[in-house]
Order: C-alpha cells, then sequence, then structure tokens
C-alpha cells in the first residue's frame, strides 16, 4: 500500500497547496487533519476532495484522543504540520487561541507522535519525519538589509511569533530529548492562490479593486520576503524525505559532515581540500574540491 503522510492544516492556504500538491505529483496517502476554523478552505480542496488518496479528518490538534486513533488506523510514514493560529493582527487582538493552538496543539501533537514512533520497528524509526512548518518571524524585524539564516537569534515581536518561537522550542527539545526526528523550516511570507484576504497581498489587491484604502504598517518601512505557495509546498515535500532529495540533486549519499563543517566556518577551503583528497575519485570528493578550489579563485 501507499505510504500515508499527515498533514495538519490542509485546508488552509499552504496546506491545501501541499495536499494538492501531493495527490497530484505523488503516490502517497494523505491525511488531512484540520479543525476548519475560519481560516479552512474546502473550496481549496474541492480538486482532491474525492481522490482515493486523500483523507479528511476534521479534527482539533489539541485533542490527543483523536490524534492517537488517526496515528492508530493511518500509521504515518511521516508528519508535515501547519496547522496553526497564523495572522498576526487576530494575534494581537486576541492571543489566547494562538497560545492554545501553535503552543498546546504542538505540544499534543509532539507527544502523540513521539509515542506512535517509539512503537515502531528500527526501519521506520529512522525513516520517520516530523516535519514542523514555521516562520522567519521567530528571529524578528529585519532593517534595509540582511537576511536571517539559521544562527539568527529568536527575537519574536508579536504573540503570534512568540506562540510560533515556542513551539519552535518545543519540536527543537523533542529531537533533543527523545530523538523524535523533527525538521523545523522557518520560511517567509507566502503569497499565492487560496489565501485568506486578511493578509497583505490579497488585501491590497481586493481593496484597490474595490476603491478602498490601502492600510499600511507604521510608515511603510518593513521589509519583506515572499515566497510563491506551490514552490513552498514542493520544499516542504522534499524536507520530508530529505535523504532522498539530496541523493537526487547531488548525486550522492549522505555524509556531507566536512561541507557542513566547511559550511559553518569551521574549516577553510584549504583544509576542506586536504579531507577531500582521499575521496578525489568518487563523486562527494570531487564535489568538496571543487568546492575548496572556488574559494580558492582570485
Ligand atoms: N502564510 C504565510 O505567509 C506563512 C509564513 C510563514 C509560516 N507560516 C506558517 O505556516 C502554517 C500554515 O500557514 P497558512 O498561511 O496556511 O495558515 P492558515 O491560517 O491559512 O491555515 C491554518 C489551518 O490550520 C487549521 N487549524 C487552526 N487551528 C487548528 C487546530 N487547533 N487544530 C487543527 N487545525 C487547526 C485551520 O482550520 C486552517 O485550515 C502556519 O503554522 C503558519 O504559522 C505561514
Amino acid at each position: 500500500m501507499a505510504q500515508t503522510l499527515l498533514i495538519t492544516g490542509g485546508a488552509g492556504f499552504i496546506g491545501s497547496a501541499l495536499v494538492r500538491h501531493l495527490i497530484a505529483q505523488t503516490s502517497y496517502r494523505v491525511v488531512n487533519v484540520d479543525k476548519l476554523t475560519y481560516a479552512g478552505n474546502l473550496e481549496s480542496l474541492a480538486s482532491v476532495a474525492s481522490h482515493a488518496r486523500y483523507h479528511c479528518e476534521p479534527v482539533d490538534i489539541c485533542d490527543s484522543a483523536e490524534l492517537m486513533r488517526i496515528f492508530a488506523v493511518y500509521q504515518p510514514a511521516a508528519v508535515l504540520h501547519l496547522a496553526g493560529e497564523s495572522h498576526v493582527d487576530r494575534s494581537i487582538d486576541a492571543p489566547a487561541e494562538f497560545i492554545r493552538t501553535n503552543l498546546m496543539g504542538t505540544f499534543t501533537l509532539l507527544e502523540v507522535a513521539r509515542r506512535f514512533w517509539s512503537t515502531l520497528p528500527k526501519s521506520g524509526r529512522e525513516a520517520f519525519r516530523f516535519v514542523h512548518v514555521s516562520t522567519d518571524e521567530v528571529f524578528g524585524s529585519l532593517g534595509h538589509e540582511g537576511h536571517f539564516t539559521e544562527a539568527t537569534p529568536y527575537a519574536p515581536n508579536s504573540p503570534y511569533s512568540a506562540s510560533k518561537a515556542g513551539s519552535d522550542h518545543l519540536a527543537r527539545a523533542w529531537f533533543h530529548t527523545y530523538g523524535l526526528p523533527v525538521l523545523i523550516t522557518n520560511c517567509s511570507n507566502n503569497y499565492g492562490p487560496f489565501q485568506f484576504p486578511e493578509k497583505l497581498i490579497p488585501l491590497m489587491t481586493l481593496n484597490a479593486l474595490e476603491g478602498r484604502p490601502l492600510p499600511v504598517y507604521g510608515r511603510g518601512e518593513n521589509v519583506r520576503d515572499w515566497l510563491y505557495v506551490d514552490d513552498h509546498a514542493e520544499e516542504l515535500h522534499e524536507a520530508s524525505s530529505f535523504i532522498e532529495t539530496i541523493e537526487k540533486r547531488q548525486r550522492l549519499k549522505v555524509a556531507c559532515s566536512e561541507e557542513i563543517a566547511y559550511r559553518m566556518g569551521y574549516i577553510d577551503a584549504a583544509q576542506l581540500g586536504r579531507l577531500a583528497e582521499p575521496m578525489a575519485k568518487n563523486a562527494y570528493g570531487k564535489y568538496l574540491l571543487a568546492l575548496a578550489e572556488m574559494e580558492a579563485m582570485p
């Protein structure tokens, strides 16, 4: 039988793009766990709703008994966690639901996933993935220049980003404490079809079309980065199977400690070259040598 991916928040803007992508481009069975809040839009799933590989479970991620039932029935190979409260302005007006869903919901899901994962045979435990979808807003605001990296300190500025930052810390702790194979992604703002019109691009577009004012935060100097939602869906799918993805992209097995050490600045290009020499005949060695030589070029 086809492997199963469990998506939370699959009726939301990004989740629905991911569900549509997975049904159209892969052979996975897709289980969508979504409470269907105001942000859940079943129209965005109309094209897949009657597909044999698509299953909808209208469940709250804070409900551990229901989550346990879903894990037992569908036996997922991976979880892609997108369910959340996601609108900054709403979090300022009414933060409680953000703490409940983003923090308590993520905690509940991590715990149920961990218990399920711990019952799997070794091969199943090694292959399992929990992809926690977060936001770059956990890093605070950018000035006119620069960009966030994995090493940027957390500095959430709103109840929304604070609740997401907290959920990232939980996800990280479940990896370090229990070994649950967690991946955290911190993407920038998404845009594309089916976005709820409270978000910037659809709001501005509709207001402009209807001749209404175009509201701007502060002095309009905030810097934003934009990611097309279908590109994001593809990346999330790749994150859930990242070993196969790296093999596909680089045509080599995962053994990249030398590259990581170099890119993180622990070793310089000369040291990378020396480490690569014994592997000069295989694809990985050639790749590392090319990397070291690029740096040596004037
Ligand atoms: N939209 C963006 O630009 C953006 C950028 C970075 C990160 N993110 C993150 O990506 C994720 C998805 O974002 P989105 O824009 O698709 O959100 P969205 O608000 O469009 O959808 C969220 C979905 O989660 C569901 N949901 C809410 N509470 C739930 C609960 N307690 N149990 C089960 N389901 C629940 C809703 O019904 C909805 O379908 C969020 O976690 C968000 O923080 C979004």
